[in-house]
């Protein structure tokens, strides 16, 4: 259950005027708008990781939040398992979101968070245990948010999105701010997460090597309005190595080229 079809979607935000005039296009919208999404047709499937890729303020957390239901697009449609996307709210998606974290709950309260309505108090505090156990927390239980390192903090996040077994996880720019070796393990651990679980995931990330290396399928924005300038499935088995193979180091290049970066570093 995870399949997201996005239809000929456009977004635009207005500012001033709001009345129609001559050669305003109403998919777009009227006056001084901005436009950020200019006919975006995409389809992920059923547990598919998808990576997306695009230039600083192009468009994609704009994108993310349409397809979680947080805001309606101008124009086109969204669909999840056929059922088109109205608003926010369902069980299915969860947005994982850094300082998402509540800081005057403890680990173990805000990776219980999504489990409040299960009945049985004891699965429920076995399946925390679980999940606090499994991005290597158990010992902070009991530890404010303030008390953690910044890993240790999105690592929790991980664990909280995963207890609640959403049909679809969001993640925008989940590694955004950690050092090297902490970014290396998150990623590890989401690649991982996402072959344990198989539940449909999209990244948005700055990171060409994190498209590569974690996706299922890469998708490349255009500047803004953005478009989908490259929708590729990655066919390459993992783990996967830029020295050793040769095709994905060529593509690796031509996303830094399409991206315009003239040479890949
Ligand atoms: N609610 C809003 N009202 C007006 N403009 C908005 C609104 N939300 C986003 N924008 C504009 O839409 C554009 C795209 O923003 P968005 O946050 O989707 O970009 P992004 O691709 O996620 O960028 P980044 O990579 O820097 O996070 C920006 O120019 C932003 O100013
Ligand atoms: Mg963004």
């Amino acid at each position: 259950m995870g399949r997201i079809v996005i239809q000929n979607v456009c977004q635009a935000y207005r500012n001033r005027r709001r009345q129609n005039r001559q050669g305003d296009d109403p998919a777009i919208g009227y006056g001084d708008s901005i436009r950020v999404l200019d006919h975006v047709d995409l389809d992920f499937a059923d547990g598919e990781m998808v990576c997306i890729l695009g230039p600083s303020g192009c468009g994609k957390s704009t994108l993310l939040r349409i397809i979680a239901g947080f805001e309606p697009a101008s124009a086109g449609s969204v669909s999840i398992d056929g059922r088109r996307v109205e608003r926010p709210g369902s069980d299915h998606i969860f947005v994982f979101q850094h300082n998402g974290l509540l800081p005057w709950m403890t680990v173990q309260e805000n990776v219980g968070l999504g489990l409040r309505r299960m009945p049985d108090a004891e699965a429920r505090a076995e399946k925390i245990s679980e999940h606090i156990e499994m991005v290597e927390l158990d010992g902070f239980e009991h530890h404010y948010p303030h008390q953690l390192s910044g890993g240790m903090q999105r690592r929790a996040e991980l664990a909280r999105a995963l207890a609640v077994n959403p049909d679809i996880l969001i993640m925008d720019e989940p590694f955004s701010g950690l050092d090297f070796l902490t970014h290396m393990k998150m990623r590890e651990e989401v690649v991982n997460m996402h072959e344990f679980i198989g539940k449909t995931t999209i990244v948005v990330t700055h990171d060409i090597d994190d498209a590569l290396i974690m996706g299922d399928r890469i998708v490349v924005m255009s500047e803004r309005p953005a478009r989908v300038k490259m929708n590729q499935s990655l066919d390459f088995s993992r783990p996967r190595d830029f020295q050793k193979d040769p095709k994905l180091n060529r593509l690796r290049r031509d996303i830094f080229l399409m991206l315009g970066v003239a040479y890949a570093v």
